[in-house]
């Protein structure tokens, strides 16, 4: 039998678990957040989630990797036999968000060559809607391939592949060695210029001026909350992958904590980049903040381009900016790619090479859809569901086994003997009672508010061919996969301790 592949260095292995949790969330999602939730009042929330949490889900999950050695389905199937479904519906939601994390890279990196020239002209928003997107009206009207989108796509794909191709110290490692470093000289080159443009500061007092009223609302709890787990990447078996390759005495609790410390502070400065420029925007056009705040899409390619059109180094700002998000996206598809691969390799028993180029295969094959006229609604679509839906289920299935069917506290003691930090009762209170209820709570909302109203006004055929319907292929993969025999079964019994006996 191959011996397993192993991290390099601890730094190397925080530097991967880092690359995954900072994304797109960090630089277009927790800046919003934080204004539209109270500003600086909102991070009182957010860093409660963070601790009580956050940095237990994540100890849960590096733990788990690292005590039952495998993916996702192999630590789960080492359990118990019946559980590995979980670890199935896990990979399939890794592997649906690549497929359109892809394209949305591949938009980054578009932007990144037109930031050169500022190729969007004028007028940012019509560019990216009709030129470079040619979006259609509906996700039902798909309209032809956007050719610069396939080659990006393609170079995405490429990329992030090559890394997991080429092996964990080899290649996710060392690219990721590259990549953090990389992405946090960007980001600082640019908060250095940008908050000495007149009306920065400005910026970055409509963003942190606390609301304290906003913290007695439930909303703002959900959100931070939600936007701990999306942003640390737990829930989706990621960690638990990574950690899986972490040698025998490595420590858990201290690496888990650096990765989610990491993690935050970069949203933060992230929050400063985007709300320097959109200070110095607003005081340019004279109107206020609140018209131009946003998130997601409209943020990077629409208001990040008008602003970076008045700018006085426009091809400095746009470069920087673009290639930001082109890294940040990069690093967290690498880990996606991971899960999905880690989990072939070891359920048939192939090599790293051969379970890459079938997954890349397929993965790239189904991106093709989303750089269509229709991909901007499709992926808006997908994007929701999976997020709102499949990670959450994934997340509040897994943590509920764990903390209530098996016997934590032996990983607990796992998990002391070899960490820095020794993590006691309040670790198990969290796992048990605030993360799962929090979870729960999210879910429930989600799913009230989604069967009550058709999300964003698509229509209902719209909904169910392509939100609801990522569900089911979750469940049919998840159920397949765990039906059919396969190498696992191979997996000596001792595991099977862990799991409590009624
Ligand atoms: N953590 C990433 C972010 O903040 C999102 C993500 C989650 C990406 C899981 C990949 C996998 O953007």
């Amino acid at each position: 039998m191959q011996k397993r592949e192993m991290w390099g260095s601890r730094t190397g292995f925080v530097m991967a678990a880092v690359g995954s949790a900072i994304g797109l969330g960090n630089i277009w999602r927790f800046p919003y957040m934080v204004y539209d939730n109270g500003g600086g009042a909102f991070l009182i929330p957010y860093f409660a989630a963070m601790l009580i949490a956050g940095i237990p889900f994540m100890i849960l999950e590096f733990g788990l990797g690292k005590k039952f050695i495998g993916s996702a389905p192999k630590v789960f199937s080492s359990i118990s036999r019946k559980w590995e479904w979980l670890g199935w519906w896990q990979v399939m939601v890794s592997f649906i968000i690549t497929t359109y994390y892809a394209v949305v890279v591949a938009w980054a990196l578009n932007y990144f060559v037109l930031a050169f020239f500022q190729g969007w002209g004028t007028a940012p928003k019509d560019f990216f809607f009709t030129k470079f997107l040619a979006a259609t009206d509906s996700p039902l009207h798909w309209g032809s391939v956007r050719p610069e989108i396939l080659i990006a796509t393609a170079a995405a794909w490429f990329l992030t592949i090559f890394a997991v191709f080429t092996g964990v110290k080899s290649g996710i490692e060392r690219t990721n060695k590259i990549f953090m470093p990389l992405l946090f000289l960007l980001v600082f080159v640019f908060i250095g210029r940008g908050l000495m443009l007149p009306g920065a500061v400005d910026g970055l007092n409509w963003l942190f001026t606390p609301d304290f009223s906003a913290i007695k609302e439930g909303k703002v709890w959900a959100d931070a909350f939600g936007q701990i787990f999306y942003s640390l990447s737990i829930g989706f078996a990621i960690m638990l992958s990574y950690a899986s390759y972490l040698p025998e005495e490595s420590d858990i609790s201290n690496n888990a904590c650096m990765t989610v410390f990491i993690n935050c502070g970069f949203s933060i400065i992230s929050g400063i980049m985007i709300f320097s420029v959109l200070g110095y925007m607003a005081q340019q056009q004279g109107v206020p903040i609140s018209k131009i705040a946003t998130s997601g899409v409209g943020l990077a390619f629409i208001t990040l381009p008008t602003a970076i059109n008045l700018m006085p180094a426009p091809i400095f700002f746009g470069t920087l900016f673009f290639l930001a998000l082109s890294v940040a996206g990069l690093s967290s598809m690498i880990s996606l790619n991971e899960v999905v691969v880690a989990a072939l390799m070891e359920k048939m028993n192939i090599s790293r090479k051969k379970a890459a180029v079938i997954f890349c295969s397929v993965g790239f094959l189904i991106s093709i859809v989303f750089t269509t006229g229709g991909g901007l609604l499709l992926l808006d679509i997908v994007d929701h569901f999976i997020n709102n839906f499949g990670v959450l289920i994934g997340g509040v299935i897994e943590i509920i086994f764990v903390a209530w069917f098996c016997r934590v506290d032996d990983l607990r003691a796992y998990i002391n003997s070899s960490s820095e930090i020794k993590i006691g009762g309040l670790w198990s209170l969290s796992i048990r009672f605030v993360a799962p209820a929090m979870l729960c709570f999210m879910l429930v909302s989600n799913f009230v508010g989604d069967v009550s109203k058709n999300y964003g006004g698509y229509s209902g055929t719209a909904t169910l061919a392509f939100g609801w319907s990522t569900l089911f292929v979750c469940i049919a993969f998840a159920a397949f996969c765990s039906r059919h025999n396969h190498a696992f079964a191979l997996i000596e019994n001792t595991n099977r301790n862990f799991l409590k006996r009624s």
